[in-house]
């Protein structure tokens, strides 16, 4: 698939969504983050919005769903007709279970991890997923630093991506700009989620083509 950019639109202008996606019709993913004031000290928005915004774009939706207890909500997600639904590991109770409910019901399936959480575990399970989404700050607020502490934990999913020769992206989320996008590249990243870099652009569509530009420049995928 090569280098797909998902601009986040936790920082578009919330009262204005539609115009704000239309912002960026040459993205590859609109990312949609939701949050449930319980696995992060946020909330956004639910499955109404998401099908509102299924409604009104063309650009494939990419849910990330930072909520407890996924297995009971993440199907919906994907039957609305999102592209790809992720969950998170650590508030999943049963990961493979989850991830082929969202492939039936037709997206595909991500797990996401939290900055202190280990990516090796999924090693096995790698046949389940079509999506690791490696946090590169905690979840739950845009505009947050990009934590370098994460670099190496992208390598190893690229390397154990690699070795299985799946299909699997690699998705990383936070504080991914002009200043960081290149090391995530570099380090095996795939797609690369963009919420403040590319809504705080006054141009955000040239925002996203600087930063897949960069990350295609710097990749080290063939
Ligand atoms: C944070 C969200 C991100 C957020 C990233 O928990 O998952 O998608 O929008 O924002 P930036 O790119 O500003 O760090
Ligand atoms: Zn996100």
């Amino acid at each position: 698939m090569g280098i797909q950019i998902a601009p986040s639109i936790l920082s578009a202008d919330f009262a204005n969504l539609e115009s704000e996606i239309g912002r960026i019709g040459n993205a590859d993913l609109v990312h949609v983050d939701v949050m449930d004031y319980h696995f992060v000290p946020n909330l956004t928005l639910g499955l109404p919005v998401v099908e509102a915004i299924l409604s009104r774009t063309d650009v494939p939706v990419d849910c990330h769903l930072m909520i407890d207890d996924p297995d009971r909500w993440a199907p919906a997600y994907a039957e609305v007709g999102a592209a790809n639904v992720t969950f998170h590991a650590e508030a999943a109770a049963a990961p493979v279970r989850l991830a082929r409910e969202i492939r039936r019901q037709g997206a595909r399936a991500g797990v996401g991890l939290k900055p202190a959480t280990p990516v090796e575990q999924f090693e096995d399970l790698l046949t389940e997923i079509d999506m690791l989404l490696v946090m590169t700050v905690e979840p739950g607020f845009g505009g947050q630093e990009f934590l370098d502490v994460c670099l190496p934990k992208i390598r190893k999913a690229r390397e154990m991506v690699s070795r299985s020769g799946l299909d699997i992206w690699i998705q990383i989320d936070g504080g991914v700009s002009k200043e960081t996008v290149e090391r995530c590249a570099d380090a095996g990243a795939d797609v690369f989620v963009a919420g403040s870099a590319v809504y705080g652009a006054a141009d955000a569509a040239a925002a996203v083509e600087d930063l897949r530009r960069l990350a295609e420049h710097a990749s080290t995928l063939t």
